[in-house]
């Protein structure tokens, strides 16, 4: 069993992606830890306790986070997401608190206090609260298990600018802090992300699994999916955020190879790019970059994990 903290946006993949984890036998789930990205840190909190009420998971906490990144003025994706972060489902009050503490002590508390490398940190927005804890505990980056990123753009570019994608673009001086630090980080960028697509028929089968939790994660898909022949043009949409629970359950559905990220702060042309180097000694090498997915496979592990849960 891999303990695991969720720093999370929510935002509608996001969501797809607590699901997953709330139902995942082998994820001791430590917190969910929320950030401003697609919607504002306020809404983003409030959302990540919507999704663990309808999963019934009232005992992880959900923390609040840095409402702006490090540097920059505050982002925001609300055309892919919905004004308030979950598509159209109805917002609500949730029953469940909020967690004592912000997201980044909450980060280095949870770490800290556990064996060395054995919390693995799932980072599914902007790094600005895993850049904040490292920031005030300098040796949390040694004592980090492996942190799964959802960012970064290479092979076919940006989703947010020609050089960038949306989570590193948002806070990319976070993200510097972050590949900087000498800790292991496995990255799901673009190049993966975008072979995992929603289409009908795989909407349909996790529709299909009887629970709550199901029926909203496709009524979620569904959204995502007409924003994606709106806006993008597009036909099925990318499942970007729930990579990172899938590759801490099954790796094998996806290919990464050894190299060092570093990240653009410098340029406004090419803010957050990440710039893959994979001349490195795999050997020595503390990034990982994912260059290929079975999107078939992932979608098959979300319809049985939330099956067997149901
Ligand atoms: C990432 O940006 C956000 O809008 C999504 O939730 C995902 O984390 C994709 O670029
Ligand atoms: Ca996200």
């Amino acid at each position: 069993v891999q303990s695991l903290i969720i720093d999370c946006d929510p935002g509608v993949d996001d969501a797809v992606a607590l699901f997953l984890a709330f139902a995942a036998p082998d994820l001791e789930l430590l917190a969910v830890t929320t950030v401003g990205g697609n919607v504002p840190a306020h809404l983003t909190q409030r959302n990540a306790r919507i999704i663990r009420q309808i999963a019934g998971r009232e005992d992880v906490p959900v923390h609040r986070g840095a409402e702006r990144p490090l540097k920059r003025p505050p982002a925001g994706a609300g055309e892919f997401h919905g004004a308030e972060g979950l598509g159209d489902l109805e917002p609500f009050e949730p029953a469940g608190i909020i967690g004592d503490g912000p997201s980044a002590n909450a980060i280095v508390d949870l770490v800290m206090n556990r064996p060395q490398g054995s919390v693995a940190v799932a980072v599914i927005g902007p790094m600005t609260n895993l850049a904040l804890a490292m920031r005030r505990e300098r040796r949390l980056a040694e004592w980090l298990g492996p942190v799964v990123v959802m960012g970064g753009a290479r092979a076919e570019g940006g989703n947010i600018t020609a050089s960038a994608e949306f989570n590193i673009w948002a806070d990319p001086e976070a993200a510097a802090v972050v590949f900087g630090s000498g800790c292991q980080v496995i990255v799901l960028g673009l190049d993966a992300t975008h072979q995992v697509r929603a289409d009908e028929g795989r909407i349909a089968a996790i529709e299909a699994v009887d629970s709550e939790a199901a029926r909203t994660a496709a009524a979620l898909l569904r959204f995502s999916q007409r924003v994606e022949r709106e806006v993008v043009g597009g036909e099925a949409s990318p499942l970007h955020d729930p990579c990172t629970i899938a590759w801490l359950m099954r790796p094998d559905l996806f290919q990464t190879r050894p190299c060092r990220i570093e990240v653009e702060t410098n340029s406004d042309l090419t803010r957050g790019h990440t710039a893959v180097e994979f001349r490195v000694d795999p050997a020595t090498a503390r990034h990982h970059w994912a260059v290929a997915a079975d999107g078939q496979g992932v979608f098959d592990l979300i319809v049985e994990t939330l099956r067997n849960a149901a």
